[in-house]
Protein backbone atom coordinates (compact mmCIF):
# COMPACT_ATOMS: atom_id res chain seq x y z
CA UNK A 1 0.00 0.00 0.00
CA UNK A 2 1.37 3.34 -0.87
CA UNK A 3 0.09 6.46 0.48
CA UNK A 4 1.08 10.04 -0.85
CA UNK A 5 0.60 12.23 1.78
CA UNK A 6 3.35 14.80 0.29
CA UNK A 7 0.67 17.63 -1.14
CA UNK A 8 0.49 21.15 0.85
CA UNK A 9 -3.00 21.16 1.03
CA UNK A 10 -3.44 24.85 -0.64
CA UNK A 11 -7.09 24.93 -1.60
CA UNK A 12 -7.16 24.32 2.60
CA UNK A 13 -5.71 27.51 3.22
CA UNK A 14 -2.11 28.18 5.41
CA UNK A 15 -1.45 25.83 8.47
CA UNK A 16 0.22 22.68 8.35
CA UNK A 17 0.88 20.21 5.20
CA UNK A 18 -3.05 18.07 4.23
CA UNK A 19 -1.85 14.74 5.94
CA UNK A 20 -0.91 16.24 9.46
CA UNK A 21 -4.23 18.88 9.40
CA UNK A 22 -6.90 17.39 12.37
CA UNK A 23 -9.91 15.86 12.09
CA UNK A 24 -11.07 15.35 15.95
CA UNK A 25 -7.48 16.46 17.24
CA UNK A 26 -6.06 13.43 15.01
CA UNK A 27 -3.73 14.14 12.38
CA UNK A 28 -5.72 13.42 9.24
CA UNK A 29 -2.86 10.88 7.98
CA UNK A 30 -3.23 8.98 11.02
CA UNK A 31 -7.31 8.36 10.45
CA UNK A 32 -6.01 7.10 6.97
CA UNK A 33 -3.42 4.58 8.57
CA UNK A 34 -5.48 3.16 10.80
CA UNK A 35 -8.16 2.72 8.37
CA UNK A 36 -5.61 1.16 6.11
CA UNK A 37 -4.07 -1.30 9.03
CA UNK A 38 -7.39 -2.20 10.02
CA UNK A 39 -7.85 -3.75 5.83
CA UNK A 40 -7.15 -7.77 5.75
CA UNK A 41 -5.55 -7.13 2.73
CA UNK A 42 -2.35 -4.91 3.81
CA UNK A 43 0.57 -5.88 4.87
CA UNK A 44 2.89 -2.79 4.24
CA UNK A 45 2.04 0.66 4.11
CA UNK A 46 4.90 3.44 2.49
CA UNK A 47 3.94 6.84 3.13
CA UNK A 48 5.70 9.41 0.91
CA UNK A 49 5.53 12.50 3.41
CA UNK A 50 6.41 16.16 2.31
CA UNK A 51 10.24 15.77 1.55
CA UNK A 52 10.86 18.79 4.16
CA UNK A 53 8.41 16.74 6.76
CA UNK A 54 9.55 13.24 6.53
CA UNK A 55 11.09 13.68 10.48
CA UNK A 56 7.29 15.34 11.38
CA UNK A 57 5.52 12.76 9.92
CA UNK A 58 7.02 10.16 11.69
CA UNK A 59 6.93 12.15 14.94
CA UNK A 60 2.94 12.59 14.26
CA UNK A 61 3.08 8.56 13.60
CA UNK A 62 5.00 7.67 17.11
CA UNK A 63 2.79 10.07 19.05
CA UNK A 64 -0.46 8.08 18.26
CA UNK A 65 1.01 5.10 18.22
CA UNK A 66 1.78 4.31 14.56
CA UNK A 67 5.49 4.38 14.95
CA UNK A 68 8.30 4.15 17.74
CA UNK A 69 10.43 6.58 18.77
CA UNK A 70 13.03 5.60 16.41
CA UNK A 71 10.98 5.64 13.42
CA UNK A 72 9.85 2.03 12.99
CA UNK A 73 7.30 -0.35 13.00
CA UNK A 74 6.86 -3.21 11.11
CA UNK A 75 4.39 -2.62 8.34
CA UNK A 76 4.67 0.90 7.85
CA UNK A 77 7.71 2.86 6.20
CA UNK A 78 7.93 6.78 5.40
CA UNK A 79 9.81 7.90 2.87
CA UNK A 80 10.70 11.65 1.35
CA UNK A 81 7.43 12.49 -1.65
CA UNK A 82 8.17 14.65 -4.39
CA UNK A 83 6.92 18.15 -5.87
CA UNK A 84 3.39 16.13 -7.39
CA UNK A 85 1.27 13.09 -6.59
CA UNK A 86 2.87 11.39 -9.52
CA UNK A 87 6.65 11.96 -8.73
CA UNK A 88 5.43 10.82 -5.04
CA UNK A 89 3.86 7.72 -5.58
CA UNK A 90 7.10 6.63 -7.53
CA UNK A 91 9.51 7.61 -4.84
CA UNK A 92 7.42 5.58 -2.50
CA UNK A 93 7.14 2.40 -5.29
CA UNK A 94 11.26 2.74 -4.82
CA UNK A 95 10.24 1.19 -1.40
CA UNK A 96 8.38 -1.96 -1.76
CA UNK A 97 9.91 -5.01 -1.26
CA UNK A 98 10.70 -7.59 -4.33
CA UNK A 99 7.99 -10.18 -2.82
CA UNK A 100 4.84 -7.35 -3.38
CA UNK A 101 2.82 -7.93 -6.47
CA UNK A 102 -0.53 -6.48 -5.75
CA UNK A 103 -0.10 -2.30 -5.19
CA UNK A 104 -2.42 0.04 -3.67
CA UNK A 105 -2.54 3.20 -3.93
CA UNK A 106 -4.32 5.69 -1.31
CA UNK A 107 -4.68 9.50 -0.92
CA UNK A 108 -3.99 10.52 2.32
CA UNK A 109 -6.46 13.07 1.49
CA UNK A 110 -9.21 10.55 1.95
CA UNK A 111 -8.92 9.80 5.88
CA UNK A 112 -12.32 8.12 6.36
CA UNK A 113 -11.91 5.20 3.49
CA UNK A 114 -13.39 1.97 4.92
CA UNK A 115 -11.67 -0.96 5.24
CA UNK A 116 -14.09 -2.79 3.42
CA UNK A 117 -13.14 -1.03 0.42
CA UNK A 118 -9.74 -1.24 0.62
CA UNK A 119 -10.17 -5.04 0.85
CA UNK A 120 -13.11 -4.78 -2.36
CA UNK A 121 -10.23 -3.46 -4.24
CA UNK A 122 -7.23 -5.75 -2.91
CA UNK A 123 -9.54 -9.00 -3.76
CA UNK A 124 -10.75 -7.09 -7.94
CA UNK A 125 -6.82 -7.09 -8.67
CA UNK A 126 -6.00 -10.45 -7.36
CA UNK A 127 -9.03 -12.30 -9.23
CA UNK A 128 -7.32 -11.14 -11.77
CA UNK A 129 -7.44 -7.77 -12.96
CA UNK A 130 -4.90 -5.28 -13.79
CA UNK A 131 -5.75 -1.67 -12.70
CA UNK A 132 -9.23 -1.50 -10.24
CA UNK A 133 -10.47 2.18 -9.24
CA UNK A 134 -13.62 2.21 -6.83
CA UNK A 135 -15.99 5.14 -8.48
CA UNK A 136 -19.26 6.36 -7.65
CA UNK A 137 -22.22 8.14 -9.74
CA UNK A 138 -21.49 11.86 -10.08
CA UNK A 139 -24.86 14.14 -8.27
CA UNK A 140 -24.04 16.94 -10.60
CA UNK A 141 -24.35 17.72 -14.01
CA UNK A 142 -20.75 18.16 -15.74
CA UNK A 143 -20.28 20.19 -18.44
CA UNK A 144 -17.02 20.86 -20.11
CA UNK A 145 -16.19 24.39 -21.08
CA UNK A 146 -13.67 26.06 -23.16
CA UNK A 147 -10.97 28.66 -22.16
CA UNK A 148 -13.47 31.40 -22.58
CA UNK A 149 -16.00 30.52 -20.46
CA UNK A 150 -18.46 28.52 -22.83
CA UNK A 151 -19.57 25.39 -22.79
CA UNK A 152 -18.55 22.91 -25.30
CA UNK A 153 -20.56 20.06 -23.94
CA UNK A 154 -22.22 18.08 -21.48
CA UNK A 155 -21.51 14.19 -21.26
CA UNK A 156 -24.57 11.82 -20.13
CA UNK A 157 -24.27 12.04 -16.33
CA UNK A 158 -25.06 7.92 -16.65
CA UNK A 159 -21.76 7.56 -18.34
CA UNK A 160 -19.77 9.00 -15.85
CA UNK A 161 -18.02 7.89 -12.64
CA UNK A 162 -16.34 9.90 -9.40
CA UNK A 163 -12.87 8.42 -9.07
CA UNK A 164 -11.85 7.31 -5.59
CA UNK A 165 -8.90 6.20 -4.03
CA UNK A 166 -7.31 2.94 -3.11
CA UNK A 167 -6.30 2.27 -6.53
CA UNK A 168 -5.29 -1.07 -6.92
CA UNK A 169 -2.71 -2.68 -9.65
CA UNK A 170 -0.49 -5.61 -10.44
CA UNK A 171 2.72 -4.20 -9.70
CA UNK A 172 4.18 -4.45 -12.91
CA UNK A 173 1.25 -2.71 -14.57
CA UNK A 174 1.81 0.36 -12.18
CA UNK A 175 5.38 0.25 -12.45
CA UNK A 176 5.06 0.34 -16.17
CA UNK A 177 2.25 3.11 -16.15
CA UNK A 178 4.82 5.13 -14.03
CA UNK A 179 7.94 4.18 -15.94
CA UNK A 180 5.93 5.62 -19.49
CA UNK A 181 4.64 8.70 -17.74
CA UNK A 182 5.04 12.28 -18.97
CA UNK A 183 6.95 14.30 -15.74
CA UNK A 184 6.18 17.46 -17.46
CA UNK A 185 2.04 16.80 -17.32
CA UNK A 186 1.49 14.50 -14.02
CA UNK A 187 -1.84 12.78 -14.02
CA UNK A 188 -4.28 13.43 -10.94
CA UNK A 189 -4.52 9.84 -10.56
CA UNK A 190 -2.44 6.28 -11.05
CA UNK A 191 -4.96 4.61 -13.06
CA UNK A 192 -5.17 7.37 -15.70
CA UNK A 193 -1.35 6.31 -16.37
CA UNK A 194 -2.28 2.88 -17.00
CA UNK A 195 -5.38 4.50 -18.97
CA UNK A 196 -2.46 6.41 -21.23
CA UNK A 197 -0.83 2.93 -22.05
CA UNK A 198 -3.65 1.28 -23.27
CA UNK A 199 -4.31 -0.50 -20.00
CA UNK A 200 -7.45 -2.05 -19.05
CA UNK A 201 -8.92 -0.34 -15.50
CA UNK A 202 -12.07 -1.79 -14.04
CA UNK A 203 -14.41 0.18 -12.14
CA UNK A 204 -15.90 -1.46 -8.84
CA UNK A 205 -18.66 0.74 -6.37
CA UNK A 206 -17.16 3.00 -4.43
CA UNK A 207 -18.09 4.35 -1.01
CA UNK A 208 -19.06 8.25 0.08
CA UNK A 209 -17.23 7.99 2.87
CA UNK A 210 -14.12 7.92 1.07
CA UNK A 211 -15.02 11.29 0.05
CA UNK A 212 -11.63 13.52 -0.50
CA UNK A 213 -10.92 16.63 1.90
CA UNK A 214 -9.93 19.16 -0.22
CA UNK A 215 -11.55 22.73 1.08
CA UNK A 216 -12.82 23.61 4.46
CA UNK A 217 -16.08 22.44 4.21
CA UNK A 218 -14.94 19.00 4.10
CA UNK A 219 -13.25 18.94 7.05
CA UNK A 220 -16.71 19.88 8.54
CA UNK A 221 -18.30 16.80 7.21
CA UNK A 222 -15.25 14.29 8.22
CA UNK A 223 -15.68 15.40 12.15
CA UNK A 224 -19.76 14.64 11.01
CA UNK A 225 -18.73 11.77 9.69
CA UNK A 226 -17.34 10.51 12.93
CA UNK A 227 -19.50 11.79 15.21
CA UNK A 228 -22.29 9.42 13.27
CA UNK A 229 -19.90 6.47 13.54
CA UNK A 230 -19.11 7.47 17.28
CA UNK A 231 -22.83 7.42 17.96
CA UNK A 232 -23.93 3.85 16.08
CA UNK A 233 -21.28 2.70 18.40
CA UNK A 234 -17.78 2.28 15.61
CA UNK A 235 -14.61 2.88 17.14
CA UNK A 236 -12.51 5.56 14.97
N1 LIG B 1 0.21 14.51 -2.97
C1 LIG B 1 1.52 14.03 -2.85
N2 LIG B 1 2.57 14.73 -3.37
C2 LIG B 1 2.35 15.91 -3.98
C3 LIG B 1 1.03 16.43 -4.12
C4 LIG B 1 -0.03 15.69 -3.61
O1 LIG B 1 1.74 12.96 -2.26
N3 LIG B 1 3.40 16.58 -4.45
C5 LIG B 1 -0.89 13.74 -2.36
C6 LIG B 1 -1.65 14.56 -1.30
O2 LIG B 1 -0.93 14.51 -0.06
C7 LIG B 1 -2.99 13.89 -1.26
C8 LIG B 1 -3.14 13.31 -2.67
O3 LIG B 1 -1.87 13.41 -3.30
O4 LIG B 1 -3.04 12.82 -0.31
C9 LIG B 1 -4.21 14.05 -3.46
O5 LIG B 1 -3.80 15.40 -3.64
P1 LIG B 1 -4.65 16.69 -3.27
O6 LIG B 1 -5.98 16.31 -2.75
O7 LIG B 1 -4.53 17.63 -4.42
O8 LIG B 1 -3.85 17.25 -1.99
P2 LIG B 1 -2.88 18.50 -1.91
O9 LIG B 1 -2.01 18.54 -3.11
O10 LIG B 1 -2.25 18.45 -0.57
O11 LIG B 1 -3.93 19.70 -1.90
P3 LIG B 1 -3.87 21.04 -2.81
O12 LIG B 1 -3.91 20.57 -4.24
O13 LIG B 1 -5.07 21.82 -2.38
O14 LIG B 1 -2.56 21.73 -2.45
MG1 LIG C 1 -2.92 18.86 -5.10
Amino acid sequence: MIVPAAGRGERLGPGLPKALRPINGVPMLVHAVRALSAATSVSLVVIAAPEDGVDEVQRALAEHGLLDGDGERAGLLVVAGGDTRQDSVARAMLALPDDVDVVLVHDAARPLVPSSLVDAVSAAVRSGADAVVPGIPVADTIKTVDEGGRVTGTPDRSMLRAIQTPQGFRREVLAAAHAAADPTAPATDDAGLVEALGGTVHVVAGDEEAFKITRLLDLVLAEAVLARRRASGVLS
